[in-house]
């Protein structure tokens, strides 16, 4: 059964007594290999999701499966150190019930990370691994949502408008920084598959056709819900790995992780900066 608003209020009276009642700045969802940047935040308050009343609970194995609340850049910050996919088995909106509720706790801006396959461009720029991408517009194909079903109106409305999820103003800033720091931050679309498998070549190819820059297995679903609840978006891909058939080499979790680690420090960088000039 979909979470009724009240399973929101129970979770997010949990969270807050555990965070004294303050009310967090921003929400941080980390992707693979990405959640390292949890042990940055100072005088931590770890909140396991196994103990938040109607919280789902992460199982990806390297993946942590708790919230952290603390300082960071000297803004309070609640950030996830594991998030939920579909492909776990999730139903798409449990995969996106923590953003309702940050919603309830006071956030009002998300700065959510993933790892993904790069496509490159239809104008023939590339990407490479390690590349780090500010995403302005995702493509889910797939026909779930995670707003199926009865529509919480204390959220928003029932349709609602897709258009400015992407904050051009949070966009700017992180290509501001990310020009001060000395390397260039892509733009691109992020498209969304189920998995868990990687894509074939032919769907690449074809996700590629239709505007697609980056592929992943994530995101697409907080950050529509985001969009319902008025929580303007920054979202940021790390280009792990090439998607299939771009250079032909078969792709493996253990590249993922491996080059999500190697960015680790420089997309911590980025994003404290990011958050310290918010
Ligand atoms: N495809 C889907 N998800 C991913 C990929 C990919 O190539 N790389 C990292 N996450």
């Amino acid at each position: 059964m979909k979470a009724v608003f009240q399973d929101y209020k129970d979770s997010a009276a949990y969270i807050s007594e555990k965070i004294g009642g303050v009310k967090p700045d921003i929400a941080i969802i980390l992707g693979s290999g990405l959640g390292g940047y949890a042990d940055e935040i100072e005088d931590p308050v770890i909140i396991p999701y196994r103990d938040i009343p109607h919280f789902p609970i992460s199982t990806v194995s390297y993946q942590k499966g708790e919230l952290v609340f603390g300082k960071l850049a000297g803004k309070n910050v609640l950030a996830m150190n594991g998030r939920f996919h579909y492909y776990e088995g999730w139903e798409m909106w449990q995969t996106a019930y923590p953003v309702g509720v940050f919603k309830l706790l006071g956030v009002d801006t998300m700065i959510i990370t993933n790892a993904a396959g790069g496509m490159g461009y239809n104008d023939g720029r590339t990407m490479r691994p390690g590349d780090l991408v500010c995403v302005t517009d995702q493509i889910k194909l797939a026909p779930m949502s995670p707003l199926r079903g009865a529509n919480i109106e204390e959220f928003g409305a029932r349709f609602f408008d897709m258009q400015s999820v992407f904050d051009k103003d949070l966009r700017a800033l992180a290509h501001e920084v990310a020009a001060a720091q000395g390397f260039e931050l892509l733009d691109g679309v992020y498209a969304y598959m189920a998995g868990p498998q990687y894509e074939t070549p032919a769907e690449i190819r074809a996700l590629k056709l239709l505007g697609a820059n980056l592929v992943g297995m994530s995101t697409v679903a907080e950050n529509i819900f985001a969009a319902q609840l008025g929580i303007r978006v920054l979202c940021i891909s790390c280009v792990t790995n090439m998607a299939a058939g771009i250079t032909g080499a078969a792709i493996t979790e253990q590249e993922v992780l491996d080059v999500a680690n190697e960015v680790a420090a420089k997309f911590k960088k980025l994003v404290s900066t990011v958050i310290e000039k918010l």
